[in-house]
């Protein structure tokens, strides 16, 4: 293995400051992002484009001295494969056929490996062409998430539909959770042996499980997937990310399996030290929106953060994804107090 500081604070090596990337390092607050996404006809064409998502997924590495690099595509690229006719509309957001209450044929099985074969071959050249010091991180959503993008069509406030699938306790939806585990399984299997060195697994509507199946559908779906992922010799670390799953963080740090816990910016790190399974690495947490303006207090919120998880095994980031509006000298100012950082 090569010298890289993720896969080393995972490896329990000394480490001598956290390293850092972001969620959505590759997006829209880079002015050439534009013209790579331009050169297809939609977003899921880019996300079908080898040599788009190479050329994307290496956009940030440009700009900043970061330690990962997170592959370009799309949770939504699974719901896509299982002809939900996804879109991305402008000012939208994802669009896509909202399932019909215990429709069932959709989960035929389909050859995902094979749909998603240009992302396979965009991570095959990019871990032979990226430094060794950089850590390629493959990804998926988590089946909750994905089953809401697809029971509701698009984003909503709350999710209704999909809390009502929920109580109603039919078939559906378990069958629903359990073709798309087989999904996030095949397609992390895919990116880990085209050389990921981590996988991620994002669960953006965490928030919205009643509490009472917080088990079953925020911590066993992932569960599962680490399980049948480490059957199939697949040992790389995976980062797990309910987003705001609030005091739902604990069980999930013991029970997931995940080795690291990514923590949206509403978590106290000080909580997050009392409570979370403290053999896992942190992922986190400074707030995206904090880039976007001239901040006063950027240099002492980041340093907390750094000061709050001294000696611990932590890995930097934002608690969200980077906004369209998140500036790059903001960017690069957080870096280098990271990588400055002297306890
Ligand atoms: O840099 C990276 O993080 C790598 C690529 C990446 C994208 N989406 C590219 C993208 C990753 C890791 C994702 C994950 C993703 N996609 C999540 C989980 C993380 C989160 O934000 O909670 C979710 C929920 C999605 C679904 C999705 N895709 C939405 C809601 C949207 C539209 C809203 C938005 O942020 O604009 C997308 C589109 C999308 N995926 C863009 C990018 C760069 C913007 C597309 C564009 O307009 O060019």
């Amino acid at each position: 293995m090569y010298n890289n500081k993720i896969i080393n604070v995972f490896n329990k090596k000394n480490v001598s400051s956290s390293p850092i990337w972001f969620l959505r390092q590759a997006g829209r607050h880079i002015p050439e992002y534009f013209s790579i996404r331009s050169q297809s006809k939609n977003f899921i064409d880019f996300c079908l484009n080898t040599d788009l998502i190479v050329q994307s997924t290496k956009l940030p590495l440009k700009y900043y001295n970061i330690d990962a690099a997170i592959v370009f595509s799309d949770i939504l690229m699974i719901p896509w494969a299982m002809k939900r006719n996804v879109e991305f509309v402008k000012g939208v957001g994802p669009v896509m056929d909202p399932m019909i209450p215990n429709e069932t044929e959709i989960l035929n099985d389909i050859d995902i490996k094979n749909l998603l074969k240009p992302l396979d071959q965009a991570l095959k050249i990019l871990r032979s062409s990226i430094p060794n010091n950089v850590a390629l991180i493959g990804f998926a959503g988590a089946p909750w998430t994905l089953a809401c993008y697809m029971i509701e069509g698009h984003s909503t406030k709350d999710f209704l539909l999909t809390r009502k699938a929920v109580w109603s306790s039919n078939n559906w939806f378990n069958q629903l959770i359990d073709s798309l585990i087989d999904y996030v399984v095949d397609i992390l299997e895919m990116q880990a042996n085209a050389g990921a060195d981590v996988l991620m697994i994002f669960d953006s509507w965490a928030h919205m499980i009643p509490s009472f199946f917080w088990k079953d559908f925020g911590i066993s779906p992932t569960k599962k997937i680490i399980s049948i992922l480490r059957k199939r010799n697949i040992l790389i670390p995976v980062i797990g990310f309910p987003f705001k799953a609030g005091s739902s963080l604990i069980n999930y740090s013991y029970e997931s399996g995940v080795d690291c816990l990514a923590l949206d910016w509403t978590v106290d790190l000080n909580w997050a030290i009392k409570n979370i399974n403290p053999n896992i690495v942190i992922q986190g947490n400074l707030d995206p929106a904090s880039l976007i303006d001239n901040n006063n207090n950027l240099d002492k919120s980041v340093k907390l953060i750094l000061d709050t998880m001294n000696n611990k095994r932590h890995i930097f980031n934002v608690g969200h994804g980077l906004t369209p509006e998140c500036k790059i000298e903001n960017i690069k100012k957080v870096i280098e107090i990271v990588k400055n950082y002297n306890n």
